[in-house]
């Protein structure tokens, strides 16, 4: 396991620093960032990432207003980590600007940018106890101690970790472990949090509770985050705006609702949602004026009386609140249909049903796969 300690990778950084503000083209938000209130947390303006000629993030442009929840999302592989080290300053971009809190960032130290980033590694120091480990970046910094004191306090207060304090990371479970390094983030009271894929070493029971508390951390601080993750659960949960990637490209930005009831492309609309859109091509497609249909397992129907399209019964999955149904159509494919509660006892593997989409829930995609609009 690679654990990356932000102090280690902070004290090898290299890069040159630049003063503030110097000799850039000014943001199209510039005129915003005179005052405290309404400045942007973030901004990023066309920034591009490039490993020897592989081009792995390209122009991404994205704000993060002050108290906003971002979370970043997109399969394995898309620059998420990467962006997320930019901003933080462990990497450095190729090209394009950042400024935090108003301030030009592209060459300045990591530790200089007023940022706190936890890793899904934790990154925690085996040697030192969780008080020492949550404060030690604070030490550095020459805070004193009294205010160490009251901020480690505070931090262990709002994270349960009042008992913990004088144990060290091995005598501490996956679930302690992230709670202090999430800790040892607040104590340094950041302008901006970075969290990168921060719950997937702990198992699933653990996410959800670690999921909700730290969207209460969220409302209570009112801090500024930027969470990155490819769970898109964890995305329609957390954010107040949902950043979706694929291979080094921002998709689309937009609330929650947004991304679920107007995806941009096929992407988003694949990857947003469980179970995932059924998207249907061919001749059905045609016949609405698109290369493809996308219909999500919710909003089909079964239907007795002239269903759109019937098929044959695969599978069953029965999840208590619900059940999913996978079909075999000769019209449209492989269908899965999410029924409420459970099914009549006819509906079993190898019974042919009909299903129909409810109306106006069926989204149309051209040939390049970019969504269009119901009304076109
Ligand atoms: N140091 C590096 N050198 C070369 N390629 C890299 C380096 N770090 C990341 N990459 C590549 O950049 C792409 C994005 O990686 P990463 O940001 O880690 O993705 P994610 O966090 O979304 O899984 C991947 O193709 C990865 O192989
Ligand atoms: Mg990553």
């Amino acid at each position: 396991m690679s654990t990356l300690k932000l102090e280690s990778a902070t004290a090898t950084y290299g890069g040159p620093e630049l003063p503030a503000g110097a000799a850039v083209p000014a943001s199209k938000n510039e005129h915003r960032s005179g005052s405290d209130d309404i400045m942007n947390a973030l901004e990023l303006d066309n920034v591009t990432k490039a490993y020897g000629g592989q081009e792995v993030l390209t122009g991404v442009n994205l704000q993060v207003a002050k108290g906003e929840f971002v979370v970043i999302v997109g399969p394995s592989g898309c620059g998420k980590s990467t962006l997320l080290r930019i901003i933080a300053g462990l990497d450095e971009h190729t090209s394009g600007h950042l400024r935090i809190a108003g301030a030009l960032m592209d060459r300045v130290h990591p530790a200089k940018r007023g940022i706190a980033m936890v890793f899904q590694s934790y990154a925690l120091y085996p040697h030192l106890n969780v008080a020492d480990n949550m404060s030690l970046a604070l030490k550095r910094e020459g805070v004193p101690k009294a205010e160490i004191k009251k901020r480690l306090e505070a931090a262990a207060a709002m994270l349960s970790l009042g008992t913990l304090l004088q144990r060290r990371p091995s005598q501490l479970s996956g679930g302690q472990r992230q709670r202090v390094a999430i800790g040892r983030a607040i104590v340094r009271q950041p302008k901006l949090f970075l969290f990168d894929e921060p719950l997937s070493n702990l198992d699933a029971a653990l996410r959800v509770n670690t999921r909700l508390e730290i969207a209460q951390l969220h409302r209570t601080l009112g801090a500024s985050m930027i969470y990155v993750t490819h769970d898109q659960i964890e995305a329609m949960t957390l954010a107040d705006k949902i950043v979706v990637m694929h291979a080094g490209k921002v998709q689309q930005v937009g609330a929650p609702s947004e991304l679920y009831n107007e995806p941009t492309n096929i992407f988003v609309a694949g990857f947003i949602g469980s179970p995932k859109m059924n998207f249907i091509d061919g001749p059905a497609a045609q016949r609405h004026g698109a290369a493809t249909l996308g219909i999500r397992p919710e909003h089909l129907r079964l239907s007795d009386e002239q269903p759109r399209w019937s098929g044959t019964v695969r599978h069953l999955e029965y999840l208590g609140a619900d059940t999913y149904l996978f079909l075999k159509t000769p019209d449209a494919g492989e269908l899965t249909v999410r029924v409420v509660g459970e099914l009549g006892a006819q509906v079993v593997v190898g019974a042919t049903v009909g299903v129909s989409p409810l109306p106006g829930k069926i989204l149309r995609f051209n040939d390049t796969g970019e969504r269009i609009p119901n009304d076109a």
